[in-house]
């Protein structure tokens, strides 16, 4: 018994070594360490050893069984990596292959505008400062010169959430709220959205405006001027023709409307400028001393102007989208096109 015990150990040591897969070793583990593999019917045959004998056997087999065990373990695990390797040699990743259907994200057209008008904002100096959507009736209006019952709110048809709270008509909340809080120099840009009760081919219940601030000692209608144009030639090109128009603001005076030469005809008139070669841009002015007032601010030393952009009409200008609406279908075909 003994002998053939020592004689299964050997012939194992003889196998493992012409091993070199992992069929062959499952193979060699179901003969020797199987279920009716060689060291299992040597187990059986103990029944007719002399007990005396029987210990010493089994401890012999079961070190027998040992030694297999940790055997096949260790070859299991070099074949198992020598096999992955040789999968990954033949396996050549090329990282630089396009991949099929990559959809690049892109800008929205909005978002597009907003960047280039911060970019040239923060080029020229200003600070980028954001108030809240849901705001106070006291920042759109009250502080703007625009009392509860004054004709200027009709300029505006207001979302009410309640009688002291709107959804912001005007980003011009936000000069207020800089101007109660800090003290000049001020130089600000606020972008962000609007709300107004109004929805045709050129207004939107919602949209979007980017608000300019400047107060410093002896600021005028010129630093204004100076200003708008240097921003407008960069957005535009150099080329481009500005214009100011008297209009009246209740939180500016003396107010203007500024326009551009139409970038799509150079003035000379088409469909977007609706023939008449300028587009309408912005509204600005002087701040009004009572608004700066209202703020602390002593008008008799500080002076101020301000200016609104509506943003989608400057995305409609500079993509050339005939329909506000489209701004904000979402529709892929449509934003893929606007470059
Ligand atoms: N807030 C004004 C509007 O929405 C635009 C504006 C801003 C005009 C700043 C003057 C100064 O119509």
């Amino acid at each position: 018994m003994k002998e053939k015990i020592l004689e299964i150990k050997k012939s194992a040591e003889e196998e493992i070594k012409n091993v070199s897969s992992l069929e062959e070793l499952n193979n060699f583990r179901v003969k020797y360490a199987g279920k009716s593999g060689l060291l299992t019917e040597v187990m059986r045959g103990m029944r007719d050893v002399p007990k005396e004998e029987r210990p010493a056997l089994g401890a012999l087999v079961n070190e027998v069984r040992t030694f297999v065990e940790g055997e096949i373990e260790s070859l299991e695990k070099k074949l198992s990596l020598e096999k992955l390797n040789e999968k990954l040699k033949g396996e050549k990743i090329d990282i630089t292959e396009p991949s099929k259907n990559s959809e690049r994200g892109i800008f929205h057209p909005i978002q597009r505008t907003f960047n280039k008008l911060l970019d040239a904002c923060v080029a020229m100096g200003f600070e980028v400062v954001t108030g809240p959507e849901v705001e106070l009736d006291k920042y759109n209006f009250e502080l703007l010169n625009v009392p509860k019952d004054h004709p200027a709110r009709d300029m505006q048809d207001t979302f009410y959430v309640t009688d002291d709270i709107v959804l912001r008509t005007q980003t011009s909340s936000v000069q207020v709220r800089t101007m109660e809080n800090r003290k000049p120099p001020i130089k600000i840009v606020s972008p962000g959205k609007t709300y107004r009760s109004d929805s045709d081919a050129t207004h939107s219940p919602v949209f979007h405006q980017l608000e300019g601030l400047v107060v410093d000692k002896d600021i005028s209608l010129l630093d204004l001027k100076n200003i708008l144009t240097d921003l407008l030639q960069i957005l535009f090109g150099k080329e481009t023709k500005i214009r100011f128009r008297p209009s009246y603001f209740p939180f500016t005076e003396p107010s203007v409307e500024v326009d551009i030469s139409c970038p799509n005809c150079k003035g000379e008139g088409c469909y977007l400028c609706k023939k008449t070669g300028w587009m309408e841009l912005l509204g600005a002015g002087i701040v009004n001393p009572k608004v700066l007032e209202n703020c602390n601010i002593d008008p008799k030393i500080y002076s101020g102007f301000a200016f609104g952009f509506g943003v989608d009409r400057l995305t409609m200008v500079m993509d050339k989208i005939p329909h506000m609406r489209m701004l904000f279908e979402n529709d892929m075909r449509f934003l893929k096109q606007v470059k």
